[in-house]
């Protein structure tokens, strides 16, 4: 009879302790579960990398590397917030194929000033935008290429030197 007593009261302390910790996995499961499903369904909305990068008076991008999604949309919103002409502190964006090399391209490209820079008919280039000034904004979209590492630089001359980076896919 005693033993009895004991063990109801065991089964009973076991079974509120499990209760609880069950009631706290699920608890915890049920957030992971939101997070993922609000992310996801907010890039299935979207399908679109939704890009911003500025460049400024002082020759300086705002960003330095990009990542993106593979197989989506990329648009990029290439915004000057100087003051400075775009015949003094030209901008673009000019994302490069892989195995292009940069300086190459840069030293290339800065005689092809009728084009604004990007040589004309180039192979070398992916998609690019047009040149801007002080307070000027270009948006482009195109495919987000394969999964890989490409660069990324303004061609005006002397620019590259400084504004340059990585654009990342994955
Ligand atoms: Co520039």
């Amino acid at each position: 009879m005693y033993m009895k007593v004991i063990k109801i009261i065991v089964l009973a302390i076991f079974s509120v302790a499990l209760l609880s910790c069950g009631g706290k996995e699920e608890k915890k499961k049920e957030g992971f579960r939101y997070d993922k499903k609000s992310e996801v369904s907010k890039t299935v909305e979207n399908n679109l990398n939704d890009i911003v990068i500025t460049g400024n008076d002082a020759m300086q991008f705002n960003k330095k590397e990009i990542k993106v999604k593979a197989g989506k949309k990329v648009k990029i919103t290439l915004k000057h917030i100087g003051k400075m002409d775009k015949n003094v502190m030209g901008h673009n964006f000019v994302l490069l194929k892989q195995g292009v090399n940069l300086v190459a391209f840069g030293n290339k490209a800065a005689s092809a000033r009728k084009s604004e820079y990007v040589p004309e008919g180039s192979k070398d280039v992916i998609a690019y935008t047009k040149l801007i000034g002080g307070g000027e904004t270009a948006v482009i979209e195109f495919d987000a290429p394969e999964v890989g590492t490409y660069e990324f630089l303004c061609s005006f001359p002397g620019h590259y030197g400084m504004m340059k980076g990585m654009f990342i896919v994955e």
